[in-house]
C-alpha cells in the first residue's frame, strides 16, 4: 500500500524504530526489496534518484513503484532522492510520488530555506511529503558530489531554524556519514543526532548509512535517526553476484538466469539492514 513519507516517518517515531529506505535502480532491485519488505512485515521507502529516473524513465520508476506498493501488504513511500532539479521534482509529484527530497544544501542557509520552501508550498497542496537537507553530507550520490573538505556537519541552532521556516517533513543531517565506499570506518557524531533531535520537530534522516557497523547505526537510532538511507551496500550485493555467476557460468546467456540469484541475494541484504533498524514486524494495515 502505497503511504506518503510523513506516515511512515511517524509511524516509526511513534514506535521508536527507523524505516530503511532503499535505492531503486531496475526491476530486480523494486522486487528484492518488496520481498524482504513483505517477508519481514517492515514498512520500507523505495528512493529514486534523479541518475535512477534518468535511466530508467520517470515514467517506469513511477508505474513499478506504485504497481509494487498496490501489491505488497505492507506500508511502502515512493521518495525522490537528493532532488536537485525544480523541474524534476514537480514531474515525480505530477507521476505520483509519495514523497520528495529537495537538495539545496549546497546553497547558504537563507538560499536552501527560500528554496526548500518553494518545493513544500506545492508538494503539501498535493499532500506529497518534503524531505530537505541542511549541512553537507560527503561522497557521491549520482549526480551530487561534496569532497572531504566541503563536509559541513549540521548545526542544530540551525536546524531548527530551517525546520519552522520551511515546514519540511523530515531533515536529512551531516554528522560523519558519507555516500558510497568508505576507505576507513566511518566517525559518526551520536552527540550532535541527540542535540539536533532535540531542536527539532521532525524524524531525522542518516544518509550515507551503507558501510556503518550496525552498532553505530543502532546507536543512531536511539538517539532519533528515523530513515536510514541504503544504496551502495545493494549494489556491491548485485555486482558481486552477478560476478560470481557469470564466472561459474561463462556460457549462460539468459539474464533471467544471470539476474535472478542477485535478486535473491539484493533481498538478503535488504532483510538484513531491516533488522538492524527495528522496522521487521512494524507494518500496519
Ligand atoms: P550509501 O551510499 O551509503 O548507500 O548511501 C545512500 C544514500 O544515502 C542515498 O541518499
Amino acid at each position: 500500500m502505497l503511504v506518503t513519507g510523513k506516515e511512515i516517518l511517524a509511524h516509526a517515531d511513534e514506535h521508536g524504530y527507523a524505516v530503511g529506505a532503499f535505492n531503486i535502480n531496475n526491476m530486480e532491485i523494486i522486487q528484492a526489496i518488496a520481498k524482504a519488505a513483505e517477508d519481514l512485515q517492515a514498512p520500507v521507502i523505495l528512493q529514486a534518484s534523479q541518475g535512477a529516473i534518468k535511466y530508467a524513465g520517470i515514467d517506469y520508476v513511477a508505474a513499478l513503484g506504485k504497481l509494487v506498493a498496490e501489491r505488497t501488504a505492507v506500508p511502502i513511500a515512493l521518495h525522490l532522492d537528493h532532488g536537485t532539479d525544480f523541474e524534476e521534482i514537480i514531474k515525480c509529484i505530477r507521476y505520483g510520488f509519495s514523497s520528495v527530497m529537495i537538495d539545496a544544501s549546497k546553497y547558504p542557509l537563507e538560499e536552501n530555506i527560500a528554496r526548500t520552501k518553494d518545493i513544500v508550498r506545492i508538494a503539501h497542496s498535493v499532500g506529497v511529503s518534503v524531505e530537505a537537507e541542511l549541512g553537507k553530507i560527503g561522497g557521491t550520490e549520482d549526480q551530487v558530489h561534496v569532497s572531504d573538505a566541503e563536509v559541513t556537519y549540521t548545526d542544530p541552532e540551525e536546524a531548527r531554524i530551517f525546520v519552522e521556516e520551511t515546514g519540511i517533513d523530515s531533515l536529512a543531517i551531516a554528522v560523519g556519514t558519507a555516500h558510497g565506499i568508505y576507505k576507513g570506518e566511518p566517525k559518526v557524531d551520536l552527540d550532535r543526532i541527540a542535540e539536533i533531535d532535540a531542536a527539532v520537530s521532525v524524524p531525522l534522516v542518516l544518509h550515507g548509512s551503507s558501510g556503518v557497523p550496525y552498532d553505530t547505526l543502532r546507536n543512531a537510532v536511539a538517539r532519533g535517526i528515523r530513515k536510514i538511507n541504503i544504496d551502495t551496500d545493494i549494489r556491491a550485493t548485485f555486482a558481486r553476484t552477478v560476478g560470481a555467476f557469470t564466472k561459474e557460468h561463462p556460457e549462460e546467456i539468459d539474464p533471467r538466469k544471470i539476474l535472478g540469484p542477485a535478486r535473491e541475494a539484493m533481498s538478503e541484504t535488504v532483510k538484513e539492514k531491516i533488522q538492524v533498524f527495528g522496522s521487521n514486524g512494524k507494518a500496519w494495515k
